[in-house]
């Protein structure tokens, strides 16, 4: 069980490694090292790895496909400065709240290359998303049609380029949390009402309507629901533009071998050629598989108390790490200080909030664990940051880039007067 420099699994970020003091070592910064300086809890995020994989999704797509882009689905870690990589790496952007696509702006995303979701768009974000000049709105009911159409009138008539989101009847094998693309799911049109809004939309006078979009669920380990979801949309009439969102999952522990980007994207590529043609401009939204193993969330231990388990608790928990009590995603652990050393002692790792539920990862074996280690759970960067919360006015971790040896603060601890900031009485 224990990890050693040879056998750090692959979900750590690329370039990981236990370095000479038999520590974790991330991005070439001593993880130990780290929490002395910045505290715990903290999120470190490995800007090379980010970057290779926002490379490796692209060179696929391009390699197989002309006319495409991929966008960075924020949701997964809307933080400036990942906005701010991701544009720099030339990638486009989704957003689904006008707050997300205030930061994408704020991050240096062309509007042009942001794509605007949610099931529940307000009128107020439907303006933000026209006065920004977003690229596609991407409309996901039949009152949101009529809304946008009347908004889009009220504001100097410009045409609004518009996809329609399409719940295909397609569930993947996942937490029904996240799994959309089932019958009856709360977003999207099911094929026989897409049928309806592209009917509608013909008339439309300030809408144009460009394509289809589907999003079918998250941390998906097998392909055939992507291409059946494909050749789901292919009857819905031929347009200019498909976005055929993300979902591709992730390896959380070692035991999981997702498919690998070129697969996924050699799949999705395939059957959008052979249903739609080659001749279509592809976008492809990946969130999880972007950032979720770039990222790596440092603890420190407060107490190791031993009942029927043992228990190692530490200084932060279901507010930075939602996860894996919404869905019971399970996560590896190491001791950070030993990461070499045996793993010998099998235990709880629990968070400090109030709650039983407040476990990080339930059976998991430590090295000798004990007050004062530093406790490193690895693929923290998706869902971890934009699911975190102040449960038990716990102040959020910050984000510390790591890049050769350099550590970087992108996003400071929040404090206190934090809590209280928007007080007003
Ligand atoms: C519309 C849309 N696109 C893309 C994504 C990204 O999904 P993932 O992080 O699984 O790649 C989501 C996630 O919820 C989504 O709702």
């Amino acid at each position: 069980m224990s990890a050693t420099a040879a056998t750090l699994s692959h979900v750590y970020p690329l370039g990981s490694r236990v370095n000479e003091h038999g520590r974790l070592e991330i991005g070439g910064c001593d993880a130990v090292e780290l929490v002395r300086e910045f505290g715990s809890p903290a999120y470190l995020v490995a800007e090379d790895d980010l970057r290779a994989r926002a490379r490796t999704f692209a060179d696929a797509v391009g390699a197989r496909h002309a006319d495409y882009d991929v966008l960075f689905a924020s949701k997964a870690f809307p933080c400036t400065a990942v906005y701010r990589l991701l544009a720099e790496e030339g990638l486009a952007c989704d957003v689904a709240s006008g707050g997300e696509l205030f930061l994408a702006l704020r991050g240096g995303f062309d509007p042009a290359r942001i794509y605007f979701h949610g099931n529940a768009k307000s009128a107020a974000e439907l303006r933000d998303a026209l006065a920004a000049g977003v690229g596609h709105i991407v409309i996901d009911s039949l009152d949101e049609l009529e809304l946008l159409e009347r908004i889009a009138a009220s504001e100097g008539g410009r045409r609004q380029e518009v996809l329609i989101r399409v719940t295909p009847g397609v569930a993947g094998d996942t937490h029904h949390a996240i799994s959309t693309g089932q019958t009856d799911s709360k977003f999207g049109f099911s094929p026989p009402d897409a049928r309806a809004a592209i009917e509608r939309l013909a008339g439309a006078e300030h809408l144009d309507l460009v394509g289809l979009h589907f999003h079918i669920g998250s941390q998906l380990l097998e392909l055939e629901p992507f291409r059946a979801a494909v050749r789901t949309i292919a009857s819905l009439g031929d347009f200019p533009v498909y976005n055929v969102g993300g979902g591709l999952g992730v390896a959380y522990t070692a035991s999981i071998q997702p498919p690998a980007v070129l697969d996924y994207v050699d799949a999705i590529v395939s059957t959008v050629h052979e249903e739609l043609g080659a001749d279509k401009r592809l976008l492809l939204e990946p969130g999880r598989a972007l950032v979720a193993n770039s990222a790596v969330t440092l603890y420190t231990v407060q107490t190791v108390k031993r009942n029927v388990s043992t228990w190692v608790a530490v200084d932060g928990g279901m507010s930075d790490n939602l996860r894996p009590m919404l869905y019971g995603s399970r996560y590896e652990a190491v001791v950070a200080d030993r990461a070499i050393a045996d793993a010998n002692v099998r235990c709880h790792l629990a968070g400090k909030h109030c709650e039983s539920g407040d476990v990080i990862v339930r059976d998991v074996w430590l090295a000798d664990p004990a007050p004062g280690d530093v406790i490193a759970t690895p693929v923290t960067g998706a869902y971890g940051y934009s699911l975190a919360n102040n449960y038990n006015g716990v102040p959020r971790p910050p984000v510390i880039f790591c890049r050769s040896g350099d550590a970087r603060v992108v996003v400071r601890r929040e404090s206190y007067e934090d809590l209280a900031a928007r007080d007003v009485g």
